[in-house]
This record gives C-alpha cells, structure tokens and sequence, in this order.
C-alpha cells in the first residue's frame, strides 16, 4: 500500500509529523507490552500468526457443510458481531451478492436492531427455503441478537425438529465460564466457535465471528489470513520512517491536535460502503471516551458527491478526508462506441471505467484540497480477500495506535452501557428499577 500526500501537502502543519515519532512508536511498544502482560484483550495483534488451526479447520468444514446444506444462511449479531462479516461479504461480492450469486446460499443478517419489520420480513423470506443460522455474540447476552435468535431457534424448531440442532452455529466466548450463549448451545447441541477472550467484538473480524460467514459466502480464507499476515510484519516490525501505519495514526493524532475533530472516510467503490460503517464503529468505539475522539463519518463516491460532497468542499473546515482506493478490480468494462453521438459521451469510447473513476478521484482530490480539506490517499492493491485481510490488519492497528496516543484506552466502551442501562429500565428487566 501507499499513502499519498499530494493532496494535503498545503497543510502546512503535516511538516511536523516526524515529531510524532517518539509517540507513535511508544505506542506499538504498549501495544507489544500488552501481548506480553495480557492486561489488555491484544489477541487481534498476533491473530494472522497464532490463529487456532483446528478452529480454522472446523470452521471450513462448517462452511462446506453449510453451503451445500441450505439456501439461506441467517447471521445474527451486531456491532464487531456482524460488520466485519458484512463488510467482507459486500467487498468481495458486491452489494446485491444475494441477487447476483451463481452459488452458495444467500447470507442475510439480523439481530443488529430492534425492528419488528425487518425481522418479519426475514421470517417470511426464510418460509419454504432451507435455512441454516449463525448466532455471534462475545457477551452472548446482548438484547438485539438475543431476541432475534429466540425468534429464529422457535421458527428452526418448528421447522426442523431435532434436526435444527445441526443448522444452527453459535460463536461465543466461553471464558471466563461457558456464557448464557454457550451453555444454550451445550443444552441443545448446536456446534460452537469461539471469539477468543482476549479480542473484543470491533477487532474479531479475523476470528471466527468474521471468518465463517465469510467462508460461507464463497471466500478464501487462507488469502485474508495471509494479507493480514503480510501487514502484521509490515507494520508491526518497520520503524516509523517505513511504517505507514504508525504515521498515518500520528497524522490522526496531529490533525485531531490541530482542530481537525472529524474525518471523513471516503471510496470510490459502493462494495467498500460497508467498510465505511466497519471503520465508523472501531473508531468511533474505540476512541470516543472521556470528551475526546475524532468522530469517523463515510461516503461513497461519485454517488455522494451529489449529496455531501456539496458540504465537503464548502462547509464548515472541521474535518480533514482519508481517501481509501484500490486499484482496479479484474473486471472493468470499456464504454462503447454509439455511431451516432447523441449523448454526447463519444470523448470515453474506449474509456475503461476504471480510468473513468480514477479521474473523478484525482479530480475530487483537487477539488477538496482547494476547498481546504486535507485529503489523504490510502491506496490499497486490487480488490481480493489478501487485499481485505491486510486493510483489516492495517486500520485494526491503526486505530488502537493511534487510540493510544490519544491517551483513552482504545479496547473498552464503557459509554455503550449507558442506552442499555436505561432501555431495561424501561422495559422492566430483572435486576433493573425505574
Ligand atoms: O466492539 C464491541 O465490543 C461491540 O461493538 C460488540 O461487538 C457489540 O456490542 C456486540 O457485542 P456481543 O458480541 O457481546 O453481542
């Protein structure tokens, strides 16, 4: 990967990284010291190259079975449950894979909100087909995926009988004692993977939680594995002036010193949307504490470009830009020829669409750095599962990096507890008084 500065080299304030160094570099020594100690859940630091095999093995298994089992695989989670898993799935299939696919069942999510519509609409979809289910939760106690599987395990049963014990997959974590989830799967026999204790569920992407989904929509587990693998030497072992991680958390941490409290994520892909709302949640979880944090927003581009992009390159300059793009995927149609030129577009017969996209890149770095936005190009290699593991690797590490130099502890939430607090209140939970 690179990262290209040419759009944000009239932020004079940039020529001070270097003095981020020292920083930037403690913090992947604390990062390392706490693999070392076990005192913070840095599992995800050292996944790409002690990952449990057995595990890998059986979920492959799983996913074969599963694949030739049923038509539709329901995953239920939510948060660092449910978006890796998505995220990967709309990266490497596009969005509209349920539709498009030649094969392998069609993955639908639930359990990441509370709406009655959503999920009936599900139920109904599911009626007639041959479902298998996925329940992820760490906790195995939050309330979205909790009642969405207790309506999914009703329907299975009445479905299948005994036979929906061997449809349904449940990962958790079992430390330190089998959870409500764990000891529910014991009781009813459904196979179990574990979300390893020591990765919380916004760094679980390449655990379990992420992986058997993404084995099931058709995916190469061993490419994503290896991709992380390679930016876990590459950024774990390079000093700062190598390492484009370690700057681009120090770049973070100057912007956000500088004013900056807000950064825009944005790619010229629709299939990357969802990483979109993946980083949103590891940064924004992970950093937002104690009345500090760079708040992440996404876009996709050039779709919003007729929407925000308005606000972008005139609106208030709180906010400075990380551009995420890749190189060209495989498949890339040339505009035709039209013999007669009544839409005028005969200047991009020829054109790859690729070209086409990369000059509205170019053109909407220009404009937005003009208009006083820094914007940073992350530039990834061709859409792939290698591709994706490493991007993975790299923001996961980015984001604890940069979280640490922030001075919060990047692996807690603490702030999340609040809504839930209150919402069992409300609705009257043992344990819980108005
Ligand atoms: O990153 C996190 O820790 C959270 O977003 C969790 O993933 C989310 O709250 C879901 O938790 P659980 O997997 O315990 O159901």
């Amino acid at each position: 990967m690179k990262i290209d500065l040419e759009y944000a080299e009239f932020y004079k304030k940039l020529e001070e990284l270097s003095a981020w160094k020292e920083k930037a570099e403690k913090a992947l020594e604390t990062l390392k010291g706490f693999v070392a100690d076990g005192s913070q859940p840095v599992g995800w630091l050292t996944l790409p190259e002690d990952y449990d095999k057995d595990e890998i093995a059986r979920i492959r298994d799983a996913a074969a079975r599963i694949r030739q089992q049923c038509e539709v695989f329901v995953v239920i989670g939510v948060g660092g449950s449910y978006l890796g898993a998505r995220s990967a799935m709309d990266f490497l299939w596009g969005k509209d894979r349920n539709a498009f696919r030649k094969e392998g069942p069609a993955i639908c999510f639930a359990g990441t909100d509370l709406d009655g519509e959503e999920l009936a609409r599900l139920l109904e979809y599911c009626e007639g087909k041959s479902v298998c289910v996925n329940v992820i939760s760490k906790s195995g106690t939050t309330t979205e995926p909790a009642v969405a599987f207790r309506f999914f395990r009703g329907w299975m049963e009445e479905k299948y009988g005994k036979e929906a014990a061997s449809r349904i997959f449940v990962t958790t974590d079992e430390r330190p004692r089998p959870g409500t989830l764990k000891e529910l799967a014991l009781k009813e026999g459904y196979e179990c993977f574990k979300v390893p204790g020591n990765i919380g569920g916004r760094y679980s992407v390449l655990s379990a939680v992420g992986l058997l989904p993404i084995a099931v929509s058709g995916a190469d587990l061993g490419a994503l594995l290896d991709g992380a693998a390679k930016a876990k030497e590459e950024f774990t072992n390079n000093p700062f002036e190598t390492n484009l991680c370690m700057q681009y958390a120090a770049m973070r941490n100057l912007f956000y010193n500088d004013g900056k409290k807000l950064e825009l994520f944005s790619f010229f892909r629709p299939a990357a949307d969802a990483i979109g709302e993946w980083l949103k949640q590891l940064f924004a979880e992970s950093e937002g504490k104690e009345g500090k944090g760079i708040y992440p927003c996404s876009a996709v581009y050039t779709r919003d470009l007729h929407s925000i992009g308005q606000y972008v390159q005139e609106g208030e300059r709180m906010f400075f830009e990380t551009m995420v793009l890749f190189d060209p995927a495989l498949s890339d149609p040339t505009v035709p020829n039209a013999a007669e030129n009544v839409d005028g577009l005969n200047y991009l017969a020829g054109k790859n669409l690729s070209y086409i996209n990369d000059n509205a890149a170019k053109a909407t770095c220009l404009a937005h750095s003009n208009g006083g936005v820094p914007v940073l190009c992350l530039r990834f290699p061709r859409p792939s599962e290698e591709c994706l593991g490493y991007l993975y690797y790299f923001f996961e590490l980015a984001c604890a990096l940069s979280g640490t130099m922030l001075g919060i502890n990047p692996f807690d939430q603490p702030g999340v507890e609040q809504y839930k607090t209150e919402m069992f209140r409300n609705l009257g939970k043992p344990g819980y008084t108005k």
